[in-house]
């Protein structure tokens, strides 16, 4: 049932139809769209524009739709254009033209702006709970490694020895940032557009901020035509979310290298690995390469709206439309990285011997020397110019530092003793990295408990945020 039509003498053409249908992807609204539905109603009442026994009627329509809906009994038909007609028909079905009612006060123009709100909302929380867990798993395998020496990389080459608890930890602070990032996000996008019509409000009694409590936002818009044209909270909430797929994807790199022959420190278990169809000796890290190849879409849907918007007219445009299959499917691609990549976090074991063995190759201790040289008086500069020596002689003789003699140390520099060999181990370099937020195990397992703390307490507000939500869902 077309929601239009009174001035037209002929029918829309197939071609006009198919191009604009969008039921078969926003109906995943269908549940917010009753939701909003039933509040609006009550407003009705309240304003005395629906009289008692029909808004009982209404109500108990609606009710029955909404279990229709989540049953699977109600669908949406060919001829059904969006989620809003496709509803009303199923209203009309029930109530005869009671079920136009409805309309009164309202456009489908204030109406998806706030169905796609709710539902943005309440997708979020739940990415923010899937982040949380995955930085638990995070935070968990750091512990078990934080006694274990590795080398730490800078342009990929071996820079300075790290633990690799301190390693893998450092993922979960990007997750805390993102988290907060949804958090603030909360607090700026709980707005209602309920009530803004299809651009200038109406002349009816109705009561925006009433509505907009009743939903479980914090306040309306305070202009119905920004109300109708804003999609700002869409967009933060796609580059939240590319921003935790490109978080994801510098995961998946670390592991597919970690788990490469060449690296060979990380052992995925068989349930999160795949094998090939030709080389039966291959066990291939693809959670890991599908999180890194899917941060593509989801930066790809951040920016197919931002093209959208770019200058586009106020109020509403049928252009906008074209904001939600990138959203719905951000969120479809994160719930599915997600738990996998946190299954591969917990399940992973990372080889101990061989990282530690390759921790001080790379003469990834010559930081330590120019440190020792500062220490006794030298400037920095010529004491790292003096380290690039000894890094040189090495490499011609092809030894490691602790192995040149006392002669070859005073012979490049005076102040180079014996003893600066005690400075010339990787457990001694982890060690003095005592610095707030430094490599050293102490310092790390500081770290990892304060931020399991921080995650605690998101934890908490992430789940009763969104309990309130849902109960909000079925009032
Ligand atoms: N299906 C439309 C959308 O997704 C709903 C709003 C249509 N409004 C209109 N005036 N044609 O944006």
């Amino acid at each position: 049932m077309a929601l239009w039509g009174g001035r037209f003498s002929d029918g829309p053409a197939d071609a006009l139809f198919a191009l604009s249908r969008s039921v078969q992807f926003d109906w995943v609204l269908a549940p917010y769209d009753l939701r909003s539905s039933l509040v609006h109603l009550s407003i009705l009442e309240k304003a005395g524009l629906v009289q008692l026994n029909d808004g009982a009627s209404i109500r108990a329509g609606l009710m029955e739709l909404r279990s229709e809906v989540a049953s699977g009994s109600f669908l949406p038909i060919e001829s059904d254009e969006d989620v809003h007609s496709a509803l009303e028909r199923g209203l009309t079905e029930k109530l005869g033209t009671l079920g136009g009612a409805l309309r009164a006060g309202r456009s489908r123009n204030d109406q998806v702006a706030t169905d796609l709100r709710l539902f943005t909302i309440d997708q979020l929380l739940e990415v923010g709970k899937s982040v949380i867990k995955l930085q638990i798993a995070l935070l968990h395998k750091s512990k078990d490694y934080v006694d274990a020496p590795a080398p730490g990389f800078t342009h990929l080459q071996h820079a300075q020895p790290i633990v690799f608890g301190h390693e893998l930890a450092k993922h979960a602070h990007a997750l805390q940032r993102d988290t907060a990032r949804i958090q603030s996000w909360y607090a700026r996008s709980r707005t209602s557009p309920m009530g803004a019509g299809a651009l200038s409000g109406s002349s009816l009694a109705l009561d925006p901020v009433a509505s907009a409590h009743a939903l479980g936002f914090s306040f309306a818009y305070a202009n119905s035509v920004d109300a109708v044209s804003d999609r700002d909270f869409l967009v933060e909430a796609l580059f939240i979310l590319a921003l935790i797929g490109s978080h994801l994807s510098r995961m998946g790199e670390e592991w597919c290298l970690w788990s490469s022959t060449e690296f060979g420190w990380a052992k995925l278990a068989d349930a999160y690995a795949t094998g090939s169809s030709i080389m039966p000796q291959k066990k291939n890290p693809d959670i890991a390469e599908l999180a890194r190849g899917k941060a593509g879409r989801l930066i790809g849907n951040l920016t197919s709206v931002l093209a959208m918007l770019k200058g586009l007219p106020f109020a509403y445009n049928r252009d906008l439309q074209e904001d939600k299959e990138p959203l719905f499917d951000s969120f479809s691609t994160l719930n599915l990285v997600l738990p996998a990549f946190t299954g591969m976090v917990e399940t992973t074991i990372f080889d101990r011997q061989k990282m530690a063995k390759a921790a001080p190759t790379g003469f990834s201790l010559a930081t330590e020397i120019a440190d020792y040289l500062v220490k006794k008086g030298t400037p920095f500069a010529q004491a790292h110019e003096v380290a690039g020596k000894c890094v040189h002689l090495c490499e011609q003789r092809g030894i490691e530092l602790h192995e040149l003699s006392d002669s070859d140390l005073t012979n490049i520099h005076p102040a180079l003793k014996p003893d600066v060999r005690e400075v010339l181990s990787v457990e001694g370099a982890l060690a003095s990295r005592t610095t707030f937020g430094g490599t050293a195990p102490a310092a790390v397992v500081d770290q990892i408990n304060t931020l399991l703390e921080a995650v605690a307490v998101s934890h908490d507000w992430f789940y009763s945020e969104s309990n309130q939500f849902s109960g909000m869902m079925g009032a």
